[in-house]
């Protein structure tokens, strides 16, 4: 789906962004591809295929000419640690390696970065509704070479 978002980093959930589940608000106009749900078969992960699935949006957020990717990925194990810290301070672990989140890690590792916790993003029990706001961006010389390359 493509989205504008104005401002770039502004606040929404995920009933937002997908329109309610319709996906109304697809704007071909956008410059933004939104990454929805990623979801692999527990028998099958750590075999690559979750990061397949990202190599492969990447891909098309390329071909498609759009400047980014976004995503709010659920904070999957702050249920965790919501009695010992803010789900920020969590995330910013995450971030510096000291603590492990199988979404974030997972989005981190396929070269996302974190911008800042999303409230009342999606009901989930495990993130206790708190989402980080991902995004992806061409960074490097001759990275775009390299995703087409895959
Ligand atoms: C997040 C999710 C999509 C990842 O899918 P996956 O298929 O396991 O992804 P990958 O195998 O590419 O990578 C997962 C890990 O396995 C490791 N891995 C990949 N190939 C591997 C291999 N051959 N051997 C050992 N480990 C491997 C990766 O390094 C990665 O490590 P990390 O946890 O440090 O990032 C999956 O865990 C999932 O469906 N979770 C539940 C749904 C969910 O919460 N989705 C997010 C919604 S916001």
């Amino acid at each position: 789906m493509i989205v504008l978002l104005q401002p770039e980093y502004r606040d929404h959930s995920w009933y937002d962004i997908v329109g309610h589940g319709n996906s109304t608000s697809h704007n071909p106009k956008g410059d933004t591809l939104y990454a929805d749900d990623i979801l692999t078969h527990p028998s099958y992960r750590r075999q690559g295929i979750g990061t397949a699935l990202m190599n492969a949006r990447k891909e098309l957020c390329l071909k498609m000419g759009l400047r980014r990717i976004i995503g709010g990925g659920r904070l999957y194990n702050y249920c965790l640690y919501a009695n010992l810290m803010s789900p920020d301070d969590y995330a910013k672990l995450v971030v510096k390696k000291m603590l492990v989140d199988p979404v974030l890690s997972f989005d981190l590792r396929n070269e996302f970065k974190f911008i800042r916790i999303l409230s009342n993003y999606i009901a989930d029990s495990r993130s206790l509704n708190f989402a980080s706001f991902i995004e992806w961006t061409m960074t490097k010389p001759g990275q775009i070479k390299k995703v087409l390359a895959r």
